[in-house]
């Protein structure tokens, strides 16, 4: 059963239960109840990327104004519960308006201390329409923040000003959280989800998908190259001039970021719309984004190909694409199932089905998280049992073959640094930037042999593993499928004399040529 803390008392001694265990990573999803499928990707996201997951229920009246619908917000809190205990969330504090003041008095929590975001970010979109809205958000959240102290806190892409508005408050606040941004769920019309949705008759609802598809109309004349805001926001208008049931409050393109208004894309723009369906106000949202640079690094085992592509990554601020740890996940699995190493075909289905999710980690120095089938296996793909059998498994075919698909599935946007054997020659050949990280073997055995030497690995033999690294290579360059080989477009980079930030810097400068 899932436990429900009604008083800040209450929270806090469930919180210091997990408090106990170091280590433990504590994720928040902030809700106002009347859970639906889109919150749910919020719970089920923490819940892959933490040990315990607190759900907080609270209508904030803070963010209600006069004229809007506190009173007749849904409210289910039995039914939330009961989603939460199916999930399996530690804990959902669900405090009544009195509890989350100091007074207690309900009344009082217009008079409570208020954490105001900076007025460029609340004059624009929803802020002109819902004055006080943003400054109640922001304090309930840091109130939030606060008193559950989370490692990460999950919000959704749907309320994009109120991410931008929160990444901000963290930021400027120095709040130790990280700010778990999460796509937009829909309903098959496109009808992004929402709690207000509950208001829609079925007419009404049909009418209100019109919204998702005027912003797909604008993102088709995007992708065709069009930038201007002022050609944008009006195809998002006139698209919408024939849906009756719509009203429009706003269309607005701002950076996603700061939320300024932009005449047009340079790299990245917020399409962003309230309309009216009935009386009930619906918000949803399009990141316009061009195609960003991908970098591409390969060589062969040891360079420090995966350190240098995850510090980039952090610096250039690109998506870490670590297929390394892809086909360690898979040869974990197989090794975990009892499969021989050799036997393709049950390999085969079991990659087929593979529910594989990396997720990038806290810092630039610590490895991916990986879950295999919603497991965590973040050290244990990291064996020197998993290595010995990982470039057997990565030669299989129909390995390759469905982990390349996946990783140019989540290459189609751009944006992103991967490592691997056959990056720039097969899996991203057209990637703006390639680089061949190599280094000699007596040089990676070294390396490895320190990494294993810090992990507490004494037992390890240099000149076993400099062989070890030597067979490697020879396999890595002589399979038959997507053999170790230098893209003829790719700088080689021999790293031997090189210090990581050196590696990096040298990087970055190409990049910066690009
Ligand atoms: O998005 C919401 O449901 C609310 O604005 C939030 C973040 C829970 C704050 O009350």
């Amino acid at each position: 059963m899932v436990l429900w803390s009604q008083t800040i008392l209450e929270l806090r001694s469930h919180l210091a239960t997990y408090r106990r265990q170091p280590e433990y990573k504590i994720g928040l999803v902030p809700t106002m109840g009347a859970l639906h499928q889109g919150h749910l990707s919020l719970i089920k996201r923490a819940i892959a990327e933490n040990d315990a997951v607190v759900v907080s229920i609270f209508v904030n009246p803070l963010q209600f104004s006069p004229t809007e619908d506190l009173i007749n917000y849904p409210r289910q809190l039995e039914q939330d519960l009961e989603l939460c205990r199916q999930l399996g969330v530690d804990l959902v504090f669900a405090p009544e308006p009195g509890e989350m003041n100091s007074s207690g008095n309900t009344k009082a929590l217009n008079n409570m201390t208020a954490v105001i975001p900076p007025q460029s970010m609340t004059e624009v979109l929803c802020g002109k329409y819902r004055p006080n809205h943003f400054t109640g958000v922001a304090t309930i959240i840091t109130k939030l923040l606060n008193l559950i102290q989370p490692d990460r806190a999950y919000f959704g892409q749907k309320d994009a000003q109120q991410l931008a508005i929160i990444h901000r408050l963290v930021r400027d606040l120095n709040i130790p959280v990280a700010i778990v941004a999460c796509p937009i769920v829909r309903e098959t019309s496109g009808l992004a989800l929402s709690s207000r949705n509950q208001y829609l008759a079925p007419a009404q609802k049909q009418e209100a998908a019109k919204i998702y598809r005027s912003l797909r109309q604008a993102e088709l004349a995007f992708r065709q190259g069009e930038l201007k805001t002022e050609i944008l926001v009006n195809l998002v208008k006139q698209e919408l001039s024939q849906a009756e049931g719509v009203k429009i409050q706003y269309v607005e393109l701002v950076d996603p970021i700061s939320l300024k208004p932009i005449k047009e894309i340079e790299q990245t723009g917020l399409l962003a719309i309230a309309a009216h369906v009935g009386s009930t106000r619906l918000i949803d949202n399009i990141v316009l984004q061009k195609h960003q640079p991908i970098i591409a690094i390969d060589g062969p085992a040891g360079a420090g190909k995966s350190t240098v592509t995850r510090r980039l990554a952090h610096k250039l601020d690109l998506l870490y694409l670590d297929t390394g740890a892809m086909y360690r996940a898979v040869t974990w699995l197989a090794m975990e199932s009892g499969v021989a190493i050799d036997n393709e075909r049950v390999i085969a289905d079991l990659v087929e089905n593979i529910d594989l999710k990396l997720t990038s980690p806290n810092g630039a120095e610590l490895p991916t998280v990986v879950h295999v089938n919603g497991q965590e296996v973040t050290n244990a793909i990291r064996t020197p049992e998993v290595t010995a059998n990982v470039s057997a498994i990565a030669a299989q075919s129909a390995v390759r073959e469905k982990l390349v698909k996946m990783q140019q599935q989540w290459g189609e946007q751009g944006g992103l640094i991967a490592e691997g054997r056959d990056i720039g020659t097969n899996v991203f050949p057209n990637a703006e930037l390639k680089v061949y990280l190599t280094a000699s073997a007596a040089e990676r055995a070294r390396r490895r042999w320190q990494d294993l030497q810090n992990q507490g690995r004494e037992d390890i033999n240099i000149q076993q593993l400099e062989q070890d690294i030597q067979q490697r290579d020879e396999r890595d360059s002589n399979r038959a499928i997507a053999p170790l080989k230098k893209a003829d477009d790719a700088i080689e980079l021999i790293t031997d004399n090189l210090t990581v930030d050196e590696v990096i810097n040298k990087i970055v400068e190409f990049y910066q040529q690009l």
